[in-house]
């Protein structure tokens, strides 16, 4: 190999403890398995480390609730999660946890260093504590009325109906999700990473190791100065204790991004390696593969904390978009969330492993799995084309020749110089984490070896021309060869069948430039099947989740009865008829209408309403009359200025309905 040998550390991001690993987060560790794996092929030092997440309330609340310590429930989930990515040949060099003693030691370093670089700062606010769970209430897990909207049902941070933002003590008649009960309002004291002294530092940084999709969006927080992180979380919580305090916790989102490098020292010392050769050397290449929901802990805060703490910081962040079934987010209810333990009860690792790269192209982009393009890609593709060189050309090979090969003909022998040809090509394809490309690129190739294969019908050609024959079959081995190590960071298994069948040793990148010419293949050993549809639907069905009101979060047990008001409260309240004129989805939202009314004033009204999931073709409302809030004061979202509030009905199980006038109602007329 001409090129230096690299050191390249790799990174997926850690998953929950409290969860089970599902098709989604396949998404992510599979590219970052097909990265890695390319690396290593090619002959690169390069290690792939990650751990579960263990820390943080999800995590405590669920262990309280089996009755378990949480050490124990995280040791389960451990093995859970590696069972998983282990059977989807997903292969880390560690696979850590958050919860060890390196993770604690280098917390403990990052927040010396944070408290040193002066840019921990403390400041009281009041907060939700539930009395009967005993514990302060993290925002996923209270729930109550929108402060701006009123809206029933919202949780702690922002209202899916207004869309408005909050903080969970300014909730109307709030409940834990837990137990149900109300919490109360305590002030508590809490710690800061101050992140305005880094902003020109932040600002320079991001748009230099993300894309620019992904560094415009956080570019919007710069025009003003960064707000303080809140790092700390009040006792009771799993987690590290922070230093020099007794009833505070780090923040799980601290020591989560840590822990990648606890995992890497962890690594280090189990190979006699040293960190700093791996973290620290200048000349080293670190990488986070991330899901785009993450963004903001890995490129802003982490950086952030890398800086002061005088850690040498990732080259790029890579950031993959999010899974959908069928073109839809991935629904319980339909059977579409479907966890990797049950993929596998049904269908191959290989199959999705195939599918996955078919479709992955290294953009932020959601990536979608339509069932039925996935059965006929697998069976077409992989199995049909691909897979049956090897079965035909090997079987054959085996009946007549004692699977002897001889050498090329002519014509055989260039199908499989084109295909060596683009070896640098699909390299620069898997470098650039365009999978998809590479299984176009390999498509091709097979098209041609079939084609070739076709017309000299060797199964026809074998009674005439024995040796001619043989040329043939010895020419598509070669050539499937090839295709097996252009696919065997995807098909890891898959290609170490066929390495064996040829009587080698695991297949490098270098292994492209053998010849094969009068060799022996072993036994030919089965390496794809077919998928039968019927087993795709079994795996939806036995996905689905019903969707019983025991599954969900305990919700409240009625809607919240408000306080009582006179004639003359309500009367302060300007309702209105107002009539749709424009209705628009708003860009970069997946909840908002924005409306164009008409009040009867001079100038119509700009309102945003979050009743998008309700009305998912807007346009359609052009020309209702409905009913608004004409002197709600005027609210600034990060979309525009809305002027007011349409009204509608929120049922309890989610559904929303516009409220109409009766026909012959006059935009402008009041509503009382
Ligand atoms: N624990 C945090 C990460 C800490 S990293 C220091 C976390 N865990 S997670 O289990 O929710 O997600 C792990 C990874 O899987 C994230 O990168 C996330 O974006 C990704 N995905 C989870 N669900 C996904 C889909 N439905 N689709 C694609 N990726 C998804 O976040
Ligand atoms: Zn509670």
């Amino acid at each position: 190999m001409n090129q230096t040998k690299r050191k390249i550390v790799v990174t997926s991001a850690l998953p929950y403890a409290n969860g089970n690993i599902h098709l989604g987060h396949l998404v992510e560790y599979l590219q970052t398995d097909f990265w890695v794996r390319f690396q290593k092929m090619r002959g690169h030092a390069c290690v792939y480390v990650c751990a579960d997440d263990t820390h943080g309330t999800p995590i405590m609340v669920r262990a309280r609730k089996e009755g378990i310590a949480p050490e124990e429930l995280i040791a389960r989930s451990h093995e859970a999660h590696l069972r998983d990515f282990t059977d989807f040949e997903i292969a880390f060099d560690n696979y850590y946890s958050t919860n060890s003693p390196e993770n604690k030691a280098f917390s403990e370093k990052f927040y010396e260093a944070m408290v040193k670089s002066g840019g921990i700062t403390r400041k009281s606010a009041p907060q939700l504590y539930c009395d009967h769970c005993k514990m302060f209430l993290p925002d996923s897990f209270v729930k109550g009325v929108c402060p701006k909207c009123g809206a029933p049902n919202q949780y702690g941070d922002n209202c899916d109906h207004c869309g408005s933002t909050y903080s969970a003590a300014e909730l109307g008649s709030p409940a834990c999700t837990t137990c149900g009960g109300s919490p109360s309002i305590k002030e508590d004291e809490h710690l800061y990473f101050e992140l305005e002294p880094q902003h020109d530092y932040l600002a320079k940084w991001i748009p230099e190791h993300t894309t620019s999709d992904v560094s415009n969006k956080l570019m919007e927080w710069f025009s003003e100065p960064l707000r303080g992180w809140c790092i700390s979380r009040s006792s009771p919580y799993f987690g590290f204790r922070i230093p020099g305090t007794d009833d505070k916790f780090f923040y799980v989102w601290v020591d989560a991004p840590i822990g990648y490098l606890a995992s890497l020292q962890n690594w280090c010392t189990a190979h006699g390696e040293s960190f700093d050769d791996w973290w620290q050397n200048p000349a080293a290449e670190r990488y986070h593969f991330i899901g785009k929901d993450i963004i903001r802990f890995h490129c802003l805060f982490w950086p952030g904390m890398l800086h002061v703490a005088g850690f040498a910081q990732p080259d790029k962040i890579f950031v993959h978009g999010f899974l959908t079934v069928n073109g839809k987010k991935m629904s319980k209810s339909k059977g579409t969330f479907v966890n990797a333990r049950t993929y596998l009860k049904h269908l191959p690792a290989a199959a999705l492993r195939y599918y996955f790269a078919a479709k992955l192209s290294g953009t932020t982009d959601d990536m979608d799995l339509n069932l039925t393009d996935f059965v006929h890609r697998v069976n077409s593709d992989l199995v049909g084309k691909i897979t049956n060189l090897a079965s035909r050309g090997a079987q054959m090979l085996q009946k007549h020749f004692e699977g002897r090969m001889g050498e090329m003909d002519a014509e055989g022998e260039a199908v499989w110089k084109r295909a060596v040809s683009v070896a640098d090509r699909i390299a620069e394809e898997y470098e650039a984490r365009d999978f998809s490309k590479v299984i176009v690129d390999v498509r091709e190739l097979v098209d041609a070896a079939n084609e070739y294969f076709d017309k000299m019908s060797p199964w026809s050609l074998v009674k005439t021309d024995p040796e001619a024959t043989r040329k043939v079959l010895t020419s598509i081995l070669a050539v499937f060869r090839v295709l097996a190590i252009y696919l065997a960071p995807i098909l890891p298994a898959y290609a170490q069948k066929v390495a064996t069948l040829f009587g080698e040793p695991a297949f490098t990148w270098d292994a492209l430039q053998k010849r094969i010419d009068g060799g022996v293949i072993g036994k030919y050993e089965y390496l794809a099947t077919r998928i039968d549809p019927k087993a795709v639907e079994a795996l939806i069905a036995e996905s689905v989740v019903p969707e019983t009101p025991a599954a969900k979060p305990a919700a409240p047990a009625a809607e919240p009865v408000k306080e009582e008001i006179g004639i003359d409260a309500f009367s302060k309240v300007d309702l209105r008829v107002a009539k749709i004129l424009e209705a628009a989805p708003v860009e970069g939202s997946d909840k908002l209408i924005r409306f164009l009314l008409d009040v009867g004033e001079a100038k119509p009204r700009t309102v945003f309403s979050g009743i998008r999931k309700a009305y998912p073709e807007p346009e359609k409302l052009v020309g209702r009359s409905v009913v608004m809030v004409a002197n709600l004061a005027p609210r600034k979202m990060r979309f525009g200025v809305s002027e007011g509030m349409v009204l509608a009905a929120g049922n309890r199980d989610g559904g929303l309905f516009l409220l109409s006038p009766d026909s012959g109602a006059m935009p402008g007329s009041v509503v009382s």
